[in-house]
């Protein structure tokens, strides 16, 4: 099915209090504030390295330190950085819209940081250190020579976030599948919906009736989508809530003649 199922104002003619919406964003809506993506050819990460060198435990297992100093890195750039205006926006539809559901791939903790609350972070988080053997919960402590250990076993301490080749947590899995199966609106937010479950959940929110669009800087999508909204994903999510709060008041005046 071609794009243009529906256009942008009636999009937002659909949005109300009661609306159920699934938000599902990705690593594009964190490069505003300075953080890489992981596509991106010219500054992608994975530019320069393969992802299976870094974000598996097979890369982890052939050379932690070079693991663990990546994530160090990448830790350092998010702590540098501050949410921007798409990620303060949808933690203000967390609030306009109470049967909204924030899934995000990102691990960078920035839609918490805007005032996000209870949304599903799928691949975890980089600011969490779990041990290699166990999976024991630490704080975050900086490598010195050697890789830290976990406390409890002696065993690698490695990020607490979902690898190419690991399951992700059935009860996450679970709780999105249902949210999905329920949603009237689902909007996939700067993701190339490239890897799986992610890349499947728009399929899987149409296969329940919703309506879907697309956010994101390329035309990623149109043909699976009822709107692709192309361009910053910042920029639109300011544009939809202008649109948003025009209509209120708009209504508010209807009421008032
Ligand atoms: N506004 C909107 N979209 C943007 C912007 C922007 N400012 N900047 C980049 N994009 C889009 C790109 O066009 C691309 O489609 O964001 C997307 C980023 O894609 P990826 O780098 O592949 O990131 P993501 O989709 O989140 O990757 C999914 O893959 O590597 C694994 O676990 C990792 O969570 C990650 C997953």
């Amino acid at each position: 099915m071609k794009a243009g199922k529906i256009d942008e104002h009636s999009f937002i003619q659909k949005l109300g209090p009661d609306t159920r919406i699934v938000v599902l964003t990705g690593a594009g809506i964190s490069a505003e504030s300075g953080i890489p993506t992981f596509r991106d050819a010219q500054d992608g990460l994975w530019s320069q390295f393969r992802p299976e060198e870094l974000a598996s435990p097979e890369g982890f297992r052939a050379n932690p330190k070079l693991v663990f100093d990546w994530y160090a890195w990448r830790r350092k750039k998010v702590l540098e950085s501050k949410p921007n205006k798409g990620h303060e926006i949808l933690a203000l539809w967390g609030q306009q819209f109470p049967h909204m559901t924030l899934i995000t791939q990102n691990v960078d903790g920035l839609h918490q940081a805007a005032g996000s609350q209870d949304l599903i972070e799928m691949h975890g988080s980089i600011h969490r250190l779990i041990c290699f053997k166990e999976r024991h919960p630490s704080p975050w402590v900086a490598a010195k020579d050697g890789v830290p250990l976990c406390m409890r076993c002696q065993s690698p301490l490695r990020p607490d976030v979902v690898w190419f080749g690991e399951m992700l947590d059935r009860r996450i899995l679970e709780h999105i599948g249902k949210a999905l199966a329920n949603c009237e609106v689902f909007l996939a937010i700067g993701t190339s919906g490239l890897v799986y479950p992610a890349a499947g959940f728009l399929d899987e929110a149409r296969a329940s009736g919703a309506l879907t669009v697309v956010i994101n800087r390329e035309r990623v999508g149109e043909d699976r989508c009822d709107l692709l909204l192309q361009g910053s994903a910042s920029d639109i999510l300011q544009r939809l809530q202008d649109s948003i709060q025009a209509r209120h008041v708009f209504k508010v005046s209807s009421r008032a003649r």
